[in-house]
């Protein structure tokens, strides 16, 4: 397949990914100056173009040390289950400027566990709890 690894999603693709965006229920609301803002203030962005269409994305928060936060993973619906979100989080997992960070982390649905499981992600969390604040009711039902 004719698949691109980017690392920068340049201003004039935006609406493609909040089109993208769209298709995840705890993305789908967002508008193109708060996507402006989440790229300008993430620290790693990944990027999959297939034939210079915008398929993929993932994005990660970090210290670049002790931990890496992993978010909206997300690929076009109509390009699912090709192994298109297995390449999203090779690139995510092997970025060279995350190869010295302690922890990976994310969350996600139960139904996605044995995805992540793959590149040795847990919920053998210990004693830890997710707990949150947020605005948001839907990250709350
Ligand atoms: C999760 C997601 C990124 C996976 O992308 P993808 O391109 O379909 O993934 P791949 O083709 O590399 O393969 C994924 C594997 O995980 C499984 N999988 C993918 N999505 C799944 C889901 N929602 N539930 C259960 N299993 C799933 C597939 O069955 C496949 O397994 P297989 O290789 O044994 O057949 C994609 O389904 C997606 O964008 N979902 C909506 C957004 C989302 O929920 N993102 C995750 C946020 S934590």
């Amino acid at each position: 397949m004719d698949l691109t690894i980017e690392s920068v999603i340049a201003p004039d693709r935006v609406p493609d990914l909040v089109e993208l965006m769209r298709t995840a229920w705890w993305m789908a609301d967002r508008t193109p100056d708060d996507v402006v803002q989440l790229l300008e203030h993430s620290d790693l962005v990944v990027a999959l173009t297939h034939h210079e269409r915008l398929v993929g994305f993932a994005r990660v928060l970090t210290d670049y040390t002790y931990v890496a936060l992993i978010l909206d993973v997300i690929v076009d619906e109509s390009h699912r289950g090709a192994g298109l979100g297995a390449a999203l989080m090779d690139a995510v997992v092997d970025h060279p400027r995350l190869a010295d960070v302690r922890s990976l982390e994310l969350v996600c649905q139960p139904d996605l566990m044995p995805f992540y499981r793959r590149w040795g992600f847990t919920d053998q969390v210990g004693r830890s709890r997710l707990m949150r604040r947020t605005t948001d009711p839907r990250l709350t039902n």
